[in-house]
C-alpha cells in the first residue's frame, strides 16, 4: 500500500448484464478455473499499484458487490439503468471527485490482460502527455469489436461494429476497450456524448472523435499479442479464453521442467505449482492452491484440489484429493479419496477404494484396500487391513480413533470410536473393537465360530452320507 501511485486510478466496468451469456449470473462473475472474470482484471490492476480502484456495478449489483466483499480498498459506483459504456464511466464522477492524474479504464470481461501491458499503457500515456490513450490490436477476425479509424496514420475515431460502413468493417485494428484518460477534461467531455447509434447507448468510444475535434491529443498503444485483450461476451468465448489461459499455464510448467503427457487434456489452475521432473498424465485436473513437488507422477484422470504433495509422490489413476497433504515418496491410489485435513506421511501407502477424512497416516503406514478412515490419528509403520472401517459417527457426534506406531489391524475390522489401539498391538481379523487395545496386546472382538456337523443334510431331510 505504501508504494501506490497517487496519481493513478483504476475504473473497472462491470455493470452490464452480459445478455449474450444467457445467464442469471452477471457476466463478470462467470469463472475461468477457480476465479471469476473480474478477479483476473483486479489482479492485473493491482500490478500498477493504483491509488484507488472503482468498480462500476449495475446489473445484479448486490451479487457483484458480495463477490468482491473480501477485497480491500475497492470503491463502487452504481450505474442504474445501464445506458452504455460512456454512461458507466460517468457514474464514477462522484467517487473520483477531487482526484487528479490518470484513470485507467478496464472492462470486467477482459481477463487475460497482462500487468505488463497495463504498465506500458500508463507509461505511453504519460510519456505523450495525452488526454486519452487507447489500447488496440490488429486481429484476423475483428467481428464484434469497435474499429480504429485512422486519418494520416493517427486515430480519428472508433466505430462500433453495428454502426460501421462495409469499408470500415474491413479494418482489422480493433478497440480493446482498455484506455488511459487524463482526469482533467474527462467528465466534462463525457457529457458531450449522444446516443444516436444502432444500440441507442452512450458509447465511450465516441469520446475519441470529440477529443480530436477539440484538439486534445489521443494516442494508441498497439499491442502484439491480441489474445490478451480478448473480451468475453458468450459461453463460446468463455471456453476459448479458458483454453488460452490453460495453454499459457501449461507452457509455463513445461518450460519449468514438468512433463505434461497431453497438454490438451490437462487442466491446471493458474496458482498451481509443480516441481521439475514431475509427470502429469492425460485427463488430470489440478485446482486451487495445489502444490506438487519434484519427480512426482500423477496418472490419468486424477483431480487434486487445494492439496500439497511432497517429492516423488505417486498418485495412481482415478484419485480425488481435496485439502490433503501427502509427504515425500508416498503412493496413493488407484481409486483413492483423500478428503480435507488428511495428512499422509512419508512413504505411506493408500491403496484402492480407501477413503480418508481428517486423518493422519504416519510414515510408512499402509491402508492398501477398501477402507474408511475418518477422524483417525495413525502412527508410523501401521498396517491397516483390507476392509477396516473407523466407525467415527454415532449419529450426533464424530469421535476419534488412535492407532499407535507399529499396530496391525486385521482385515474387515470395525474400530468403534472413540478407541485407541496401542503401540504394536494386533487386532484380529473380522473384529468389532469397542474398547481400547493395550500396547502389545491382541484384541479379538468377534463371536466364537461353531461348526454344526451334518447340519445341511438334516435340513434337507436326507440321510447323511457316511
Ligand atoms: C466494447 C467497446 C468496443 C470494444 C469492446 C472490447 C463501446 C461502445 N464498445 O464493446 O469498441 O471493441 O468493448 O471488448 O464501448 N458495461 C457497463 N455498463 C453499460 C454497458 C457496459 O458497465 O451500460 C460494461 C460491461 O459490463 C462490460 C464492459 O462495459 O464489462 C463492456 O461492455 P460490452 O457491452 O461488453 O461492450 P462491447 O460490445 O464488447
Ligand atoms: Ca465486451
Amino acid at each position: 500500500m505504501t508504494n501506490n501511485d497517487s496519481d493513478l486510478h483504476v475504473v473497472i466496468l462491470a455493470a452490464g448484464q452480459g445478455t449474450r451469456m444467457k445467464s442469471s449470473l452477471p457476466k463478470v462473475l462467470h469463472r475461468i478455473s477457480d476465479l471469476a472474470l473480474i478477479d483476473y482484471v483486479l489482479r492485473a490492476a493491482d500490478a500498477v499499484a493504483p491509488a484507488s480502484t472503482t468498480v462500476v456495478v449495475g446489473h445484479r449489483a448486490d451479487v457483484v458487490r458480495e463477490h468482491l466483499r473480501t477485497r480491500p480498498r475497492i470503491e463502487f459506483a452504481l450505474q442504474e439503468p445501464q445506458l452504455g459504456t460512456a454512461h458507466a464511466l460517468q457514474t464514477t464522477e462522484q467517487v473520483l471527485a477531487g482526484r487528479t492524474g490518470t484513470v485507467v479504464l478496464l472492462s470486467g470481461d477482459v481477463p487475460l490482460l497482462s500487468p505488463n501491458t497495463l504498465r506500458r499503457l500508463v507509461d505511453t500515456h504519460r510519456g505523450a502527455n495525452a488526454a486519452a490513450t487507447v489500447v488496440t490490436a490488429t486481429v484476423e477476425r475483428p467481428y464484434g469489436y469497435g474499429r480504429i479509424v485512422r486519418t494520416d496514420g493517427r486515430i480519428a475515431r472508433i466505430v462500433e461494429e453495428r454502426d460501421a460502413s462495409p469499408t470500415e468493417r474491413q479494418i482489422r485494428e480493433i478497440n480493446s476497450g482498455i484506455y488511459a484518460f487524463d482526469l482533467a477534461p474527462l467528465f466534462e467531455s463525457l457529457r458531450g456524448i449522444a446516443s444516436q447509434n444502432a444500440q441507442g447507448e452512450f458509447y465511450l468510444t465516441d469520446l475519441i472523435a470529440i477529443y480530436r475535434r477539440r484538439g486534445l491529443s489521443v494516442e494508441t498503444l498497439l499491442i502484439e499479442n491480441s489474445q490478451e485483450i480478448r473480451g468475453i461476451n458468450s459461453r463460446t468465448e468463455l471456453a476459448e479464453v479458458s483454453g488460452l489461459l490453460r495453454q499459457k499455464k501449461n507452457e509455463e510448467l513445461m518450460g519449468a521442467g514438468v512433463t505434461l503427457v497431453d497438454p490438451a487434456t490437462t487442466y491446471i489452475d493458474p496458482d498451481v505449482e509443480i516441481g521439475a521432473d514431475t509427470v502429469i498424465h492425460p485427463g488430470v485436473v489440478l485446482e486451487g492452491q495445489t502444490r506438487i513437488g519434484a519427480a512426482c507422477e500423477v496418472r490419468a484422470h486424477v483431480r487434486i484440489t487445494d492439496s500439497t504433495l511432497g517429492d516423488r509422490v505417486t498418485i495412481d489413476n482415478f484419485c480425488v484429493l481435496v485439502g490433503a497433504r501427502v509427504a515425500d515418496g508416498a503412493a496413493i491410489g488407484p481409486f483413492a479419496h483423500l478428503r480435507p485435513e488428511t495428512v499422509v506421511g512419508e512413504k505411506a501407502k493408500i491403496g484402492n477404494f480407501v477413503e480418508l477424512k481428517k486423518t493422519t497416516m504416519g510414515p510408512g503406514s499402509k491402508a492398501s484396500h477398501l477402507s474408511y478412515l475418518g477422524d483417525a490419528t495413525i502412527g508410523a509403520g501401521v498396517n491397516v487391513g483390507a476392509g477396516t472401517i473407523t466407525c467415527n459417527y454415532d449419529g450426533t457426534r464424530k469421535h476419534p480413533t488412535v492407532i499407535e506406531d507399529g499396530a496391525f489391524i486385521g482385515s474387515d475390522s470395525q474400530l468403534i470410536a472413540p478407541v485407541t489401539i496401542g503401540k504394536g498391538a494386533y487386532v484380529a481379523a473380522g473384529s468389532s473393537i469397542t474398547g481400547d487395545v493395550p500396547p502389545g496386546a491382541l484384541g479379538i472382538g468377534r463371536g466364537q465360530q461353531v461348526n454344526k456337523e451334518g447340519w445341511v443334510a438334516r435340513k434337507k431331510g436326507t440321510p447323511a452320507k457316511t
